[in-house]
């Protein structure tokens, strides 16, 4: 086994996202309503429990993303967390393509963009939001949930579904 050691001064980013690629973890898509009128949403891997009283859910998101203005002055915002089924979902909403929602079953549940055949549905009322560096945190309360039983879309050292494929644990 090959063990590589850093100090903090000047950190490579390289060195740090290798690290960070090796943190196991769920993805979900984040949507919510533009101003427009029109549905948003984006692949998140920052999406974790917050809370449990009140049920909350913390996301974060990078101001170059089209949706974090949405999201920043949302009322409401939905948590689709993935299953395995769902790997060209994933992609779809980590690209910044046109219109996301074409390809892709969807209703409105309220105010929120609900998509459909996702084993885990979290609709969320915006609790409390802020900036930090580059990226915006945001709080939910979660008001709603839909679950089913799924094999998790699992992303970890930069591959999707690495474990289904057996590629992931060198
Ligand atoms: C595995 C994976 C995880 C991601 N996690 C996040 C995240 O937690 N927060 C974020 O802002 N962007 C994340 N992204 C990047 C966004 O999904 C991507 O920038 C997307 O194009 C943003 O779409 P938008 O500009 O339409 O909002 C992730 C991408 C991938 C592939």
């Amino acid at each position: 086994m090959t063990a590589t050691e850093d100090v903090a001064t000047g950190l490579p980013v390289a060195t740090f996202t290798d690290a960070m690629s090796r943190l196991v973890s769920g993805l979900a898509v984040v949507t919510t309503r533009q101003a427009d009128g029109r549905p948003c949403g984006l692949l998140v891997s920052s999406i974790c429990s917050y809370s449990v009283d009140p049920p909350s859910v913390l996301v974060v998101v990078d101001h170059a993303s089209r949706c974090c203005e949405p999201l920043t002055h949302c009322a409401e915002f939905g948590v689709h967390v993935l299953g395995t089924a769902q790997e060209r979902t994933a992609r779809t909403f980590a690209s910044r393509g046109a219109d996301k929602f074409a390809d892709v079953a969807w209703e409105w549940d309220g105010s929120v963009p609900r998509l459909c055949a996702v084993p885990i549905y979290l609709r969320c009322t915006a609790t409390a939001v802020f900036d930090h560096g580059d990226h915006t945190v945001l709080i939910g309360e979660v008001t709603r949930t839909r679950v089913e039983d799924a094999e998790p879309l699992v992303f970890y050292r930069r591959l999707f579904d690495w474990r289904l494929r057996g590629n992931g644990a060198a």
